[in-house]
Formats: structure tokens, C-alpha cells, sequence
């Protein structure tokens, strides 16, 4: 087999074979395959586009290509949960003791990652002495006792994808369908789980901005689950505007730990109750959408969620103090309020500029060696629909340093104030 043939084939539009897609992933990862041939096939794809087979094919390959990680010694049906991207996302840190609470067992693998504020894990490090270096064997067992861990992630999984995901990204080619679906479904096959509730984020601050693109995103990542034999559905979910208050590692962790006392933001708890109770259909312990929210509601009603959320801080390494006293999260020095220029409604918050002034003030990474700082970020104090007055805080600033000039004036470039806009409709979809 020569890559020039598959190469060649997928520029005249022609369906790959299992093999060649075999060939092409195996030889990428081993380097017997040079970079600029593996560009060309991109792109190729990437006009051309990969029919269901071939979807399913690619991901596979990529799943096949490093180590997987086998949760079978886990009691129940594990179900994992994935948002796509996001500004002030919280959904984890809310959803894992959440269905932990059901005896769902919930097994997680975080790492750092990129963006707007740390990964689930740097969120987790605000409850001091949190860690996730435990052994494989602690990790099961763990989970069997408390039903929820996390574990860092494995070096070697899918390195398919980390290899052509580095060279997609300086190559044009992230945008595709079936390259984006088979990259994010590879990673979540790999990590072991019996099934996968995709929340796939739509609007300003999300990967795909389009709802019709969000759509297509969901149903190519779900049927790739179903043909590879993992229970998969998917909720279309908006990120026009950031979720929740909270953007911001130690305020992202106070506002999971008011959500689960049922006193979080509206729309991050209506969007937690709706894939927890996906989570829990998937897993068996409920009959009905309707069963299985209530149950979530009783959870939180009866303490079972946040005594859970304690449990699983403490059983690694992490301060459970700070459920019970926000105080004792990291705290930051100044809180700057930035007023509104105008009188009116906000119309708008742009939520990918919003999550780039959190980053201006140290709560995410720019690239891997970054150091983020768990205290800082943003509390937004209006959202779309709110009526808002000429010099009322929009945002309050939690900063370690004084001067946040450049911070406030990104704010006040991305809310939009006029006219009265209903707030934006959270659920769109729901994709089986
Ligand atoms: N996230 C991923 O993991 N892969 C993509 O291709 C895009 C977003
Ligand atoms: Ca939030």
C-alpha cells in the first residue's frame, strides 16, 4: 500500500477502506508516514469529507493507535460525560459527585489542558492538596468504594490524535466534521466508559458557532458511538453567553458547591439536571427522563450530593473543608466592579472575549507551561435579557494585581447594551 494511492483516492472523492484508513493512522503515529503526506490527506478530507464507515474507521484507528484504559473491574455501567469547549463551564464539577450520589460510578480521567480558565483538574487543586497522581489500582478501587475519582491522564493514550491534532492545528485543518468527531469520540472510547452524554456547546464562546454546525457535530460524534458499540447521545446546549456566574478556577469551584446545595446559577443548574439525568438514564437507574430528575433533585435536597462532593475531595488528598467554608478556597486580593457605559438591556455577552479578559488576569493558559492562578477571574453580574443602569457593575474582577485597565475595557467591548432581548434558549436539542 502506498500513501500517495490513499491520498490520491480521497482528493477524487472516493471512500477509504478500513485498511488504507488502518494504514495511514499507523504509519502517521509511527513516523513512517512524513507530515506533509499526512497534510495532503487532511485536506483532502477535508473537501471531500468521510461517509459513516469511514468515520468510524478513522476513530478506531486512532483508539487502536495507544493504550485504553479498561474499567471493567469497575461494578456498573460507567457513563462519561463530555462537554465540547466552553467559557465557564462548570457542568463537571457539578455532574460527578451529582450522579456519584446515585451510585453511578463515575470514573474520570482530567488533565490540565488549554483556554480560558484550567482544566476540571486545576478547578479541582482550589480544594488545597487535591491531586490525581493515585495508581490505576487506587483509581478502581476508589471508585468502587466512592463511586467518583479521577485519574491524570494516561501519556499514551490515543497519540494518533495528539500527533494529528498538533499538525492540524498549523495546517487549516481543525474544522472538519469528521476529523473533530473522530478526534474528541477516539479520546472518550479510549477512556474505558460503557456509554457517553456529549454536550455539544453552540454559539460565540463554543467550537461550533453555527447551531446547523453544532447539529451536524452532535450527530456525527453520536452515530460514530453507535457504530463502534457505545450507548451515545448528545445535548445541544448554548454558549452564546458564558455559563453560570463563575469564570475562574476557585470561582468555578464555589459555584459547583452552591449548585449543589441548590443554590447555583439557573441556567448551570437546569443544564446539570438535564445530562445528569441523561447520565442516569444511560446507566440504568431510572425509567424516565422525569424519574431520573427527580432523583438528582432529591440528592441535592437531601445533602447526599454535597456530602458525596466532600468524600471525594478528601478520599484524594483535596480540602473538603471548603464545602462547608467557600471561604477557605484561594482567595484574591482585589475585586474590581466594572461599571456599564449605558443604560439599557444587555443584548449580548461575547462569550469567547469574555473567557480571554479571565485569561488576561492569570485564571487560564496560553501554552502548557503556563502557571494559572486558582484565585482569580471574573463574576459576571448581569447576563442577556438583564436590565442593567449607567454605572452598575456588569462584572465584578477578582485580580491579584491592581491595575485591570486592559480587563475592564475588554468587558465593556463585549456586552452589548440597548433594546430588550429575551435570553438566549439553553437547550436546543436533544440527539439519540
Ligand atoms: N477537540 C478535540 O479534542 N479535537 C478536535 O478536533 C477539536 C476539538
Ligand atoms: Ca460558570
Amino acid at each position: 500500500m502506498r500513501i500517495v494511492d490513499i491520498i490520491t483516492k480521497k482528493v477524487n472523492g472516493k471512500a477509504l477502506s478500513p485498511a488504507e484508513i488502518n494504514f495511514f493512522i499507523q504509519g502517521y503515529t509511527e513516523g513512517t508516514i512524513p507530515d506533509y503526506q499526512a497534510s495532503a490527506l487532511l485536506m483532502a478530507i477535508f473537501f471531500q469529507d468521510m461517509n459513516e464507515d469511514e468515520r468510524a474507521h478513522l476513530t478506531m484507528a486512532m483508539v487502536n493507535s495507544g493504550e485504553t484504559i479498561d474499567l471493567s473491574a469497575i461494578e456498573g455501567i460507567k457513563v462519561d460525560k463530555h462537554s465540547t469547549g466552553g467559557v465557564g463551564d462548570t457542568t463537571t464539577l457539578v455532574l460527578a459527585p451529582l450522579v456519584a450520589a446515585l451510585d453511578i460510578p463515575v470514573a474520570k480521567m482530567s488533565g490540565r489542558g488549554l483556554g480560558h480558565t484550567g482544566g476540571t483538574l486545576d478547578k479541582l487543586e482550589a480544594a488545597t492538596g487535591f491531586h490525581l497522581e493515585i495508581s490505576k489500582e487506587e483509581f478502581i478501587h476508589l471508585v468502587n468504594q466512592n463511586k467518583v475519582a479521577v485519574i491524570g491522564q494516561s501519556g499514551n493514550l490515543t497519540p494518533a490524535d495528539k500527533k494529528l491534532y498538533a499538525l492540524r492545528d498549523v495546517t487549516g485543518t481543525v474544522n472538519s466534521i469528521p476529523l473533530i468527531a473522530s478526534s474528541i469520540m477516539s479520546k472518550k472510547i479510549a477512556a474505558g466508559s460503557d456509554a457517553i452524554v456529549l454536550d455539544v456547546k453552540t454559539g460565540a464562546g463554543a467550537f461550533m458557532k453555527s447551531l446547523e454546525d453544532s447539529i451536524e457535530l452532535a450527530e456525527a460524534m453520536v452515530k460514530i458511538g453507535h457504530n463502534v458499540g457505545r450507548h451515545t447521545m448528545a445535548v445541544i446546549s448554548d454558549m452564546s453567553q458564558p455559563l453560570g456566574y463563575a469564570i475562574g478556577n476557585a470561582l468555578e469551584m464555589k459555584e459547583a458547591i452552591d449548585t449543589l446545595k441548590g443554590e447555583g446559577p439557573e441556567d448551570l443548574m437546569e443544564l446539570s439536571l438535564v445530562l445528569g439525568s441523561q447520565m442516569v438514564m444511560l446507566a440504568k437507574k431510572a425509567t424516565s427522563l422525569e424519574e431520573a430528575r427527580k432523583k438528582l433533585i432529591e440528592v441535592i435536597k437531601n445533602g447526599k450530593a454535597l456530602e458525596k462532593f466532600k468524600l471525594f475531595l478528601a478520599s484524594q488528598g483535596g480540602d473538603p473543608s471548603i464545602v462547608d467554608n467557600t471561604d477557605n478556597l484561594p482567595q484574591a486580593k482585589y475585586k474590581i466592579e466594572v461599571p456599564a457605559l449605558k443604560s439599557g438591556f444587555v443584548r449580548k455577552i461575547v462569550a469567547d472575549e469574555i473567557g480571554v479578559a479571565a485569561m488576561l488576569l492569570g485564571a487560564g493558559r496560553a501554552t502548557k507551561d503556563d502557571k494559572v492562578d486558582l484565585a482569580v477571574g471574573l463574576m459576571l453580574r448581569k447576563k442577556v435579557g438583564d436590565e442593567v443602569k449607567q454605572g452598575e457593575s456588569l462584572v465584578t474582577i477578582y485580580a491579584n494585581r491592581e491595575d485591570v485597565s486592559s480587563v475592564i475595557q475588554k468587558i465593556q467591548d463585549n456586552y452589548e447594551i440597548g433594546e430588550f432581548v429575551a435570553a438566549p434558549k439553553l437547550i436546543y436539542q436533544t440527539i439519540t
